[in-house]
């Protein structure tokens, strides 16, 4: 195959971010990696603004592609294609990384490939080196999506299951909130949790036990805001055990789902093998040696992007670019930005005869 150079954008929350990537027979190789946080601008409110995000992308915007385009050594006629971020997100966001794609691809005379966010961390756990092949099963756990996954090949997803209510990350970044422990609040409750008493609180655990792989953070988020209330004034030991004792119940609720979601997965596809986590939540230590044991147990390897692949980067849309424009698409300059787009719509989108072979199918 020819190598294919590609530039990533990515702008869907508050990570301003450009990549550039070359996908050639070897696998990828990221040749620029810029991320510009944008945790400053939203920590006074302790949680992303969307009006804030969408004008720090403007202003960041230029200036990271700029960067990505020098680090990787590379000019703008040496591209294959420029791929951005065209949805699920916060649409300001994505319009302002969309546009700017459009407009590259456009001055350069080079395809576009409008990305779906989600698609970008399905294969994110595939940029490193000896990175997931296909088919593995995907636990999708970011800020605005928890979601089982089968990966069964680039632009053929089959979700298993998903959240009824919260996403993950979000639970951790509202209990954050709740007990004031700062901006963004997932690494925050992580650390916190550290040094405190897991037992300490009996919380509930949604939906365990029960069959699927579906999750329900709600009444957990409801179950901690209680006990905050219950306290009243917190110690920093209150707060720690309190963080602890959350990311066990979430540790008990994702060990359940995951040992379902791998019976659904093998029993499907006859595809045992590999277990993959990706979005920002997999960032967390406690979850991935957890997911690591869980999938020991049933023989699955466990694959893990490193950490700053984990959360939002422009690596992963430079790669999910790279690969479509391999198998012959590319997209319109009218292609919308969208603020709500199911990561299984792709498979109908790129590969509208793909079956998956239903080995063992039961339902
Ligand atoms: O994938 P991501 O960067 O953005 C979205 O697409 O949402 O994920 C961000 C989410 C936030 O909710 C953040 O609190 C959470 O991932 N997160 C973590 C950790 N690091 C980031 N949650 C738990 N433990 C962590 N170490
Ligand atoms: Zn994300």
């Amino acid at each position: 195959m020819k190598p294919l150079t590609v530039l990533g954008i990515e702008t869907s929350c508050d990570e301003t971010a450009a990549a550039v990537l070359r996908l050639d027979e070897a696998g990828p190789h990221v040749l620029s990696d810029i991320v510009l946080g944008q945790a400053a601008h939203h920590a006074p409110y302790k949680g992303v603004v969307p009006e804030i995000a969408a004008r720090a992308h403007v202003e960041g915007l230029d200036g990271a592609v700029a960067a990505a385009m020098r680090d990787a050594g590379v000019s703008y006629a040496e591209l294959d294609g420029v791929a951005a971020t065209a949805g699920p997100g916060l649409i300001g966001g994505v319009m302002v990384g969309l546009m700017a794609g459009k407009a590259i691809a456009l001055a350069h005379d080079k395809p576009l490939l409008a990305v779906n966010h989600l698609e970008g961390h399905a294969l994110s756990p595939r940029l490193a080196e000896g990175g997931a092949t296909f088919p593995y099963l995907l636990l999708l756990v970011s800020g605005g999506h928890c979601q089982f996954i089968a990966v069964l090949d680039v632009g053929v997803y089959r979700r298993l299951g998903s959240t009824l209510d919260d996403a993950l990350g979000e639970a951790f970044d509202k209990l954050a909130k709740l007990l004031d422990l700062g901006f963004p609040g997932g690494p925050l409750v992580e650390k916190a949790a550290k040094t405190g008493d897991p037992k300490r609180f009996a919380l509930p655990r949604p939906l365990l036990g029960r069959e699927g792989c579906d999750f329900s953070f709600a009444g957990l988020k409801t179950a901690c805001a209680r006990e905050v209330e219950r306290l009243g004034q917190l110690s920093a030991q209150d707060k720690a055990d309190l963080c602890a004792s959350f990311q066990a119940a979430v540790c008990d609720i994702v060990a359940d789902r995951t040992r379902n979601a791998m019976r659904q997965f093998d029993g499907f596809w006859g595809a045992r093998g590999r277990l993959v986590a990706a979005g920002g939540v997999a960032a967390n230590q406690t979850i991935r040696s957890l997911l690591e044991a869980l999938g020991e147990d049933r023989g699955y390897d466990f694959i893990a992007p490193p950490l700053r692949w984990c959360t939002d980067n422009a690596a992963m849309i430079a790669l999910a670019g790279a690969e479509r424009l391999r198998l012959g698409f590319s997209d319109d300059l009218s292609f919308p930005a969208r603020a709500r787009w199911p990561l299984d719509d792709e498979a109908a989108r790129l590969r509208p005869s793909h079956k998956p072979g239903r080995k063992g199918a039961k339902a």
